[in-house]
């Protein structure tokens, strides 16, 4: 995830463009630059790694003017975060430069095709083609090369693009990540999020997938990949500037929830292969050979990130036959773990930084084991130490319940899963690519669930009074009846526990009464029969809440609709299979306590006693 942002107008571009990289500094904070072209159609760059101060130093230093410009702040996908790899990339001769939030899956293969036709690149990123594609086609319409050169892109991208060879000009386009259009007098602006361009203009419109803007002094012309021109509907934006960091979400918290598509698309993208269903993890130090070879894989991490971890030994068991342990990084060091050079250890971690976590990291590596990270923070301790690590690209999580990053792990893990059973020879092509294909459908349907968030509301009226809840699972499931729990628990102060479904009888059924709630996940994939049959297991154990008076929320596959017989209400997710269905049964549990903490007033970003990094012991 990174920003971009562009101005062209009446006023001197650089601290229109810094201003604006500040706002959408959350979406990436690894290196900044920006461009700007001059009355005498010279073209001016600075670029630094790091944050956005040091670009801002840089520019105190060496000082830059100019007419019109672009910049950006990265989120780093492929390349490090090093002052070269920084944004704006260049063509060959330094004419055209772009801006790009994204990422190009094909960059090889067109890298390659441009290295062939003689065009010399100075970066690791994939960013860089694009420009030299742009100089390709390049015949003096900047629109015209942009548009020929994205209409070769595979993947995602909102990118902005000028040229001193075609002067005054802003050339923006969209695939997948946003990008707005701000409207001024005599002035127009393009960016990531609106809060970049608020200060300067309200009227605003977005582009679709597909569009490409060509901004001047005089106005803003919009066309499609074809060439047809295009015309988008221009909103008048009344947030205030804070409702604005929060794209018009109350909160960070509800505003990451519904950034889970894109989320979970980001990590998939470039991993999977749509059509074979192989997974490259090209960013791994360890070789594939070796992931044949490791006899055992431990996984550790704190809280949600130890409820990733639990259903990440679901799948790892599942798909790849080794025997996975899981273990809370508070405690590892606590039991003198056996761990050996034939163990994978893999850190699960939003923030890279939980000192727990980064504990039993050294104690693992102090035993042999080699170690991977999951991790939402290139950089961090523990993706530094680690000697792999399978990003997830959730971008920066800023409300302090775990929602986005939680889906994104579960993600990245279902990919290594599949990962090490391809190295272990343990699937078949077939199993393989059904199981890409599905995993490739679930950000639209992840979309699906979160289109019915309105009834909500109309649940928790009867729920947020409750002072305890139960959240029941089996299986894979049981893990995200933990979760759902932990997030009820920390934003909405309620007393919440995750069972086991079938543990109930073992004690626990002894505290239901009509004014628990209990909270059941009873999805399944119909096509699997293990999973409904255990499906039917979780329904008998709906009864027996039932039979003593509870009162249940289910959550439930579309089209298995015997759970409606039991259930006091059900929400819906659509089917998938079943290791996959954590991934979309966890969102309503967000959106419940969500809810339920809203009602009660609770601060849902800033949840009292707790801290986004948990950097002590
Ligand atoms: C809960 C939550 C925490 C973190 C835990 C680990 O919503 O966010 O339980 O999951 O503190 O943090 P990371 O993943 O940064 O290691």
């Amino acid at each position: 995830m990174c920003g971009i942002i562009g101005y062209v107008g009446n006023k001197k571009p650089v601290p229109i463009l810094l201003e604006g990289l500040r706002r959408l500094e959350y979406r990436g904070y690894d290196s900044a630059g920006l461009a700007v072209v001059d009355e005498d159609l010279n073209l001016h760059l600075r670029r630094v790694s790091g944050k956005l101060h040091n670009l801002e130093e840089a520019v105190r230093l060496s000082p830059v003017d100019g007419w019109y410009g672009i910049g950006h702040t990265r989120w780093a996908t492929h390349g490090r975060p090093t002052e070269e790899n920084a944004h704006p990339h260049r063509d060959s001769k330094g004419d055209i430069v772009v801006v790009h939030n994204g990422i190009v899956e094909n960059y090889l293969a067109l890298k390659q095709e441009l290295e062939a036709e003689g065009h010399a690149f100075q970066t690791e990123t994939d960013t860089e083609i694009i420009p030299h594609l742009v100089e390709k086609y390049f015949q003096g319409s900047l629109e015209e090369a942009v548009r020929l050169a994205v209409g070769r892109l595979r993947g995602v991208f909102a990118i902005a693009a000028i040229s001193r060879l075609d002067p005054g000009k802003i050339v923006a386009a969209r695939n997948g990540p946003p990008v707005v259009v701000g409207l001024g007098e005599g002035e127009y602006f393009v960016a990531s999020d609106v809060p970049a361009i608020l200060s300067h203009t309200r009227d605003v419109f977005f582009l679709h997938d597909g569009d490409i803007a060509v901004l001047t002094a005089d106005g803003v012309r919009l066309m499609d990949l074809d060439g047809r021109p295009v015309k988008r509907q221009v909103s008048h934006i009344l947030w205030d500037p804070i409702m604005a960091e929060k794209g018009g979400y109350k909160h960070f918290m509800l505003k990451e929830i519904y950034e889970q598509p894109r989320a979970v698309r980001d990590t998939i993208l470039g991993r999977v292969g749509q059509e074979s269903g192989r997974v490259f993890l090209d960013e791994m130090q360890i070789q594939p050979k070796e992931f044949a070879e490791f006899q055992n894989v431990r996984i550790v991490a704190c809280g949600t990130s130890w409820h990733a971890a639990l259903a990440g030994k679901f799948m790892i068991e599942r798909l790849a036959r080794i025997p996975v342990e899981v273990d809370y990084g508070s405690e590892f060091r606590y039991r003198d773990p056996i761990v050996n050079p034939n163990s994978l250890t893999v850190l699960i971690s939003q923030s890279g930084e939980t000192a727990d976590t980064l504990a039993a990291q050294r104690e693992a590596k102090s035993k042999g084991s080699r170690t991977l990270s999951i991790c939402n923070v290139m950089g961090s301790m523990i993706s530094r130490e680690a000697a792999g690590t399978l990003l997830t690209h959730a971008g920066p999580e800023i409300g302090v319940a775990s929602t986005k990053a939680f889906t994104a792990q579960l993600t990245a893990l279902f990919i290594l899963a599949m990962y090490l059973g391809q190295a272990r020879g343990r699937q078949t092509p077939e199993q393989s690519q059904d199981l890409a294909q599905e995993l490739l459908r679930i950000p639209a349907k992840l979309e699906h669930v979160l289109s019915a968030d309105a009834h909500y509301e109309d649940l928790v009226k009867w729920l947020f009074k409750a002072t305890d809840f139960l959240y029941l699972g089996r299986g894979i499931h049981y893990p995200i009846a933990l979760e759902g729990a932990l997030k009820l628990k920390e934003i909405s102060y309620i007393h919440a526990e995750g069972y086991p479904a079938g543990e109930m009888k073992h004690g626990p059924n002894a505290l239901i009464d009509e004014s628990l709630p209990t909270v059941v996940l009873a999805t399944a994939d119909p096509e699997d029969e293990a999973s409904v049959l255990r499906y039917e297991k979780t329904l008998s154990n709906i009864q027996e809440v039932k039979a003593r008076g509870g009162k249940v929320v289910a959550v439930a596959t579309e089209g298995m609709t015997d759970v409606t017989r039991s259930a006091d209400h059900v929400i819906w997710v659509p089917p998938t299979r079943e290791l996959l269905l954590p991934i979309l049964e966890v969102v309503p549990l967000q959106l419940l306590a969500y809810h339920i903490a809203v009602r009660r007033g609770c601060d849902v970003d800033q949840p009292r006693n707790l801290a986004k990094s948990v950097t002590v012991e």
